[in-house]
């Protein structure tokens, strides 16, 4: 099955069990379908890249004004525990300072995920580290430059 062709309802349903059966949480699979968050800011102030250990990698987008995040988008190639960790974590992000945005914690994420598989819960560290490098990166350059580190540790 192809995951990354979820538009149809047919195959939605049958990704969901098959998530379900490997312990992933209906909130953590509605992240995954839904993608709210998946895509890019045409006027982002930042855009930051990271790799994890996997060789996932996720992109963020953040709009950024007077301080707080207005808007953030990721792009993700990853596995469904990095989409639904990316997805909740830009909105967690959403509206909140950077220095909040830099406070937020892989349990948090966990929080809103409800349910991972075990060997998934590695996947939200991505998300949080991506998250995290991006505010850095915007509060010590003041944004806009696009970033890539493929040998990050996360
Ligand atoms: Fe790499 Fe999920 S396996 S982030």
């Amino acid at each position: 099955m192809n995951y990354e062709d979820v538009s149809d309802v047919g195959d939605r349903e049958a990704v969901r069990e098959m998530l379900l059966g490997s312990g992933y949480s209906e909130k953590a699979i509605d992240y995954y379908l839904e993608r709210a968050n998946m895509g890019s800011l045409s006027d982002a102030d930042q855009v930051t890249e990271l790799t994890g250990p996997c060789g996932d990698t996720m992109k963020i987008y953040l709009k950024v004004e007077e301080g707080r995040i207005q808007d953030a988008r990721i792009q993700v190639l990853g596995c469904p525990g990095a989409v639904a960790a990316a997805m909740a974590a830009m909105d967690l992000a959403k509206g909140k300072t950077l220095e909040e945005a830099l406070e937020i914690t892989d349990r948090d994420i966990f929080r809103v995920l409800e349910e991972l598989p075990e060997q998934k819960i590695h996947c939200i560290r991505l998300a949080v580290k991506t998250l995290e490098k991006a505010v850095n990166e915007y509060l010590s350059e003041g944004g806009v430059k696009e970033t890539e580190d493929h040998h990050a540790t996360v």
